[in-house]
């Protein structure tokens, strides 16, 4: 899938010729983000029938992804991939441990979904999450077929050449793991602070035994979501203080993720101050964090670096590509859509730029203070 260059310059004792570029007098440039796009419902359904019309695939995996015409690894995004998965009325699908984490959105029927050993019912619109090196299958549990919409951050890991994908099936890390005696050397926590100021050092035995933060799967049930959204105050300034809700892991703490790198998100509800007569639009704003949105429900329209997109139920659409100016907006009284975001990744690298006034200066979000919706 990702393709490298042929190196034909290596010399004797892994010397190559010439290894330099010359950077003098050139400017710092930033790459331009990808062009938002639009997958329509009629597409993805197409898709699904498709999928659902074939003999079973010899690993059971019935999956396309959907990729973004600028992607050059089958991703939708820079950094994340989304892949249409159906698994047929009494088909179990077991997949492969690997080291990304996902989260995946049910689309279309029922299906128990069973992760590191612990299974989660999934009805239309329940979201997972699925942490790092988990054990995974997936049984439809109706009379149809059970589709998840999944997003999972292995380009990123592709791309750092640090994908690890396990030999085996259904393998995962927690799932094989027999428990083993473990005493954690007392040195792993030992930290010397450096005399004269600066940093601090720490020991080889921190590094093979840090802390251990242990992920696990979260099911965000979308009828409790839809209720607790629409109990949101919608008397707010600023829309998006009183329609958006984030799918939040606490494991991930201040980073703020549905897993390690993806957050997810539901925004909407029922507005009861709606007219009827205009849309309903947030304030045109950019930041480094790309988002994607799939409408569940109403109207929605987006404008981003001035082209619009309008889109509804069963559309999937690149809203914000990274740095892209954007506005999001809906018309109708009751309206929902659920979003991706990689979020939680910028925010673990406190990269996250944000710019919520076109003339005024960009927030470095998480390391300076943040705005008031
Ligand atoms: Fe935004």
């Amino acid at each position: 899938m990702v393709t490298d260059v042929a190196l034909d310059s290596k010399k004797a004792n892994g010397l190559v010729e010439d290894p330099f570029v010359d950077a003098s007098g050139q400017p710092d440039s930033a790459p331009r983000f990808w062009d938002a796009f639009k997958v329509s419902k009629e597409q993805i359904d197409g898709e699904i029938d498709r999928l659902k019309s074939l003999p079973r695939p010899a690993n059971g995996r019935r999956r396309s992804y959907i990729v973004h015409p600028q992607s050059d690894r089958n991703s939708i995004t820079p950094g994340l991939r989304a892949t249409i998965e159906v698994v047929m009325p009494g088909e179990v699908v077991e997949t492969t441990a690997n080291n990304s984490s996902s989260v995946a959105i049910c689309i279309e029927g029922q299906g128990r979904a069973l992760i590191d050993g612990k299974a989660f019912d999934m009805t239309r619109h329940d979201t997972l999450s699925v942490p790092n090196m988990a054990s995974q299958s997936y049984a439809s549990t109706g009379d149809e077929a059970y589709v998840r919409l999944v997003f999972s951050d292995a380009p990123i890991l592709e791309y750092l050449r640090a994908l690890y994908v396990s030999d085996g099936v259904g393998t995962g890390a927690a799932a094989s793991a027999e428990p083993i005696e473990h005493k954690r050397d007392p040195m792993a926590d030992f930290i010397y602070p450096m005399p004269t100021g600066g940093g601090a050092l720490k020991t080889y035995h921190a590094f093979i035994d840090p802390e251990v933060v242990e992920q696990s799967a979260h099911l965000w049930k979308w009828e409790e979501v839809k209720t607790f959204l629409n109990d949101m105050d919608k008397n707010t300034k600023d829309l998006r203080a009183a329609i958006i809700t984030m799918y939040w892991n606490p494991k991930t703490g201040r980073t703020h993720g549905s897993t390690n790198t993806i957050t997810a998100w539901m925004s909407g509800g029922v507005d009861p101050n709606w007219t009827g007569k205009k849309w309903d639009m947030a304030r045109s704003h950019r930041h480094n964090v790309t988002a994607m949105n799939y409408a569940i429900a109403g109207n929605w329209k987006t404008i981003v670096e001035r082209e619009e997109i309008s889109w509804g139920p069963g559309d999937l659409v690149l809203t914000a590509p990274a740095w892209a100016a954007h506005s999001n907006g809906r018309f109708d009284r009751e309206a929902y859509t659920f979003a991706i975001q990689d979020n939680a990744l910028l925010a673990a690298m406190n990269s996250t730029i944000l710019q919520e006034y076109v003339n005024r200066p960009v927030i470095h979000l998480g390391a300076r203070p943040g705005f008031e919706a």
